[in-house]
């Protein structure tokens, strides 16, 4: 091993790989010092010596709710405002896929998932035709930018190319890829390995977001394109409503740097990212960091202090973007104990029982608190949310189909349609490319129509 290398991992804790360093072979060798070469060994050590520090929380004092605009009010206006901006070709849209869907149990991009409640079309498809939709809306090829890790970057490729990109323009569509951190063990700090010459790494959280978009050339490119805006949501999400022109249409309107949309809380626990506002600044608190004191805390009458809920859709203004991007690596990393199978010092496979690993993570939304204009505009989660993050249960691929079915008998509702009245909601699947929102549904509705369930409009 080179002296340098050696001197860097002694100085930084990880002595370990110097005496694993024998039994490998020269190629395996030259492997390791490859990877080692992008991973900030500095960094690493200082975030395990950091590892029983929770994460700093506000002042519980200066904790204020935060003021969340029903876009009711103006939406005519605000639409009109959002259209304006979509057809000047000012908004991209960023879907953010690089996790890896553990808690799922899928070895697939999340993206893959078969999610709507007829044709089972995936994640990516259904978001795909959501932005064809408004594409051909507004008369321009809306920027759709993806980002991948390493972990599901080729499989989401391969499958976007053969699927023709569900009928977006091929270069309409820009994938780019998150970085990655190593994992370390809980009572050492030292690197784990997953194979002899490979380093067992996850990626850096969706804060790594910014780093990537910066690094990969894609923020100055759309900055050059005259991209104002960027809309901000996650893959595992079917009901978001993408580039809701009324959120776009306020977001500018009140010259906000960041807007999001918010749901309100069901309970003091659900496992949503909390908004909350200190000193004029917006900023979320996620649920594992949200002091359960806090969480209960009531209001004079006695509804949630905290209760405005996070799920995940943002619109970011480019110039704001851009300045923080200088700064990303200020973020905060988070860090997780989990479970990873690993090598031993003596290249033996272990199993573990309990959580023996630290993983680091940074959240795209600890930018908030930089924003000095910030607006949070409300949405219901029988609308806008329905997220696919457990096999089963709660959040699973049995709600999201649900809330879908759901969604849709709303919308027949509003025509005046009453949809069979059993314990069973019936099962519809409106495609994006028929109607996008409940107003082209009733635009593009036969007269007389009735429907026969399963119901699918395509
Ligand atoms: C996340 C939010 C939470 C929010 C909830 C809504 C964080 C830290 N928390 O929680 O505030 O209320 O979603 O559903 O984000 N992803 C990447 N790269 C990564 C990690 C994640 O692209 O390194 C993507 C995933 O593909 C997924 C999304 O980010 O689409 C959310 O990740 P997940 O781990 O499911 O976050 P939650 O804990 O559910």
């Amino acid at each position: 091993m080179r002296q340098v290398l050696q001197n860097k991992l002694s100085s930084t804790n990880q002595g370990e790989i110097i005496s694993r360093w024998e039994k490998l072979s020269l190629p395996e060798q030259n492997l390791i010092e490859k990877q080692l070469e992008s991973v900030d060994l500095e960094l690493v050590a200082s975030l395990y010596q950091k590892r029983n520090q929770t994460i700093s929380l506000p002042d519980i004092r200066k904790i204020e709710t935060v003021p969340v605009l029903n876009p009711s009010s103006n939406s005519i206006e605000a639409k009109m405002e959002g259209l304006r901006s979509l057809e000047q070709g000012e908004v991209a849209i960023l879907m953010v896929a690089g996790g890896q869907g553990s808690r799922l149990g899928t070895m697939q991009p999340k993206g893959m998932w078969p999610i709507t409640p007829i044709t089972q079309k995936s994640l990516f498809q259904l978001h795909s035709e959501k932005i064809l939709a408004i594409s051909r809306k507004v008369n321009r090829d809306i920027p759709f930018l993806i980002m991948t890790s390493p972990a599901t970057h080729e499989q989401t490729l391969e499958f976007f190319h053969a699927q023709r990109f569900f009928g977006l323009k091929r270069d309409q569509v820009f994938f780019f890829t998150q970085g990655t951190m190593p994992a370390v063990d809980i009572n050492t700090g030292a690197i784990l390995f997953e194979e002899p010459s490979k380093i067992f790494t996850s990626p850096d959280g969706h804060g790594g977001t910014l780093t990537a978009l910066k690094n990969s050339g894609l923020l100055e490119n759309l900055k050059v394109k005259g991209i104002r805006h960027i809309f901000f949501f996650q893959v595992d999400n079917p009901l978001v409503q993408i580039a809701d022109p009324v959120f776009i249409g306020h977001h500018i309107s009140q010259k906000s740097q960041l807007s999001s949309k918010v749901i309100p809380k069901e309970s003091p626990t659900d496992k949503l990212g909390n908004f909350i506002q200190v000193n004029g600044r917006c900023q979320i608190i996620e649920y594992s960091d949200l002091p359960l004191e806090l969480a209960n805390r009531k209001k004079p009458d006695n509804t949630l202090f905290i209760s405005a809920g996070n799920p995940a859709i943002h619109l970011f203004d480019i110039e704001f973007l851009d300045d923080i991007c200088l700064n990303a690596k200020a973020l905060p990393f988070h860090l997780a104990r989990k479970k990873v199978p690993y090598l031993d010092s003596n290249l033996k496979r272990v199993i573990p029982e309990k959580e023996n690993a630290l993983k680091f993570e940074r959240f795209i939304f600890d930018i908030f608190p930089f924003a000095e204009k910030w607006l949070l505009v409300s949405t219901s989660k029988e609308e806008e949310f329905a997220p696919l993050k457990n096999a089963t249960g709660e959040d699973s691929p049995e709600t999201a189909k649900l809330a879908q079915c759901k969604l849709f008998t709303k919308w027949l509702e509003k025509a005046g349609i009453t949809c069979p009245n059993d314990a069973n909601t019936p099962e519809i699947e409106i495609c994006p490319l028929f109607a996008i929102d409940t107003e082209e549904f009733l635009q593009r509705l036969p007269k007389n129509f009735n429907p026969k369930y399963p119901l699918l409009m395509e």
